[in-house]
């Protein structure tokens, strides 16, 4: 049979670009070639080819991303190529400084690249406008950061319901009500966010995040500040998520047994990502 090469070295199934780099595996499937960075992307591609074929939930193309400040330019992000594909847990691992937080508000539309592209299911979103990106925003992703960004003034209830003001939707209290009994938060609707614990917050954050049902879900570090068993809880909620209710789950994290659960850690360095970013992972190990 002929062979039909769709898939190039510069669009490998992970989404670097692999020219003029040295032992790239590769496989075949139905007809079609298949570059990896790394063995351990070959092996989560032949555990589930079905899954990688098509277009990538999320694709970043040769993504740059300066900061001026005064005369100093800082190059964070310096041609990042990635895939993200539809339904996986993702953990972004890498220095103080990589431009991790840099990438996810580019991937979550909070910020814009200085060149390249960002493709949701193969659309560039990166040059849309500031409205249609506001829709994206709301609609297709649920943020939670380090710091939870609850708004002070507002109860844990008026929080959540936010999103769905932005949205124009009327909130539904007796399944809101139901999810903050779900979250271990029944009682505390009407708390501030200074009366609420950091996990309490965090959990009030996350479901904040879920109030428009996205299906992209970003955490910056979500669990970095809470205790270990808090951070656990939450972390078993977004993971949850994952499995059960098959949101896509990016999250970036310094933690690594965090890492360790994610389908694929992406590492970066020098505002790239590192060829194996299989590093810490058991299951498609040899
Ligand atoms: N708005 C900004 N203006 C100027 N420089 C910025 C801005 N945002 C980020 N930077 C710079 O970009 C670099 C990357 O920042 P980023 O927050 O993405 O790092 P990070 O990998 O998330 O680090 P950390 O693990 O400490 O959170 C840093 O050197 C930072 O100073
Ligand atoms: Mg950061």
């Amino acid at each position: 049979m002929e062979q039909k090469y769709t898939n190039q070295k510069n669009d490998s199934v992970c989404g670097m670009n692999l020219e003029g780099l040295d032992d790239i595996p590769e496989t075949v499937h139905n007809g079609n070639q298949f570059f990896f960075c790394g063995n351990f992307c070959k092996k989560r591609f032949e555990s589930n080819p079905e899954k990688f074929q098509g277009t990538p939930l999320i694709a970043l193309r040769e993504v740059r991303k300066s900061f001026i400040v005064g005369n100093v330019e800082t190059k964070v992000l310096r041609g990042l190529n990635l895939n993200i594909w539809e339904g996986d847990f993702v953990a972004i691992v890498g220095s103080s400084g990589s431009g991790k937080s840099t990438a996810l508000n580019m991937i979550g539309l909070l910020d814009r690249p200085t060149s390249g592209s960002i493709l949701l299911n193969g659309e560039d979103v990166s040059v849309l406008g500031d409205d249609v990106r506001a829709g994206f925003r709301s609609h297709t992703f649920g943020f939670i950061f380090q710091q939870y960004n609850l708004i002070p003034w507002l109860t844990a209830y008026e929080n959540v319901t936010l999103p769905l003001i932005f949205s124009n939707k009327t909130a539904d209290s007796g399944t809101l009500e139901a999810r903050f009994h779900d979250f271990g938060l029944a009682a505390r609707l009407a708390h501030r966010p200074f009366e609420l614990s950091g996990g309490e917050q965090q959990r009030t954050a996350l479901l904040r995040a879920l109030a428009n049902d996205p299906e992209i879900i970003l955490g910056d570090e979500p669990t970095g500040n809470l205790d270990s068993v808090t951070g656990n809880k939450i972390l078993e909620i977004l993971i949850n998520l994952n499995k059960i209710q098959k949101k896509t789950l990016i999250i970036v994290t310094h933690d690594d047994d965090i890492a360790e659960k994610a389908d694929q850690v992406i590492i970066f360095k020098d505002g790239q990502l590192e060829r194996n970013h299989e590093v810490q992972r058991k299951i498609y190990t040899e």
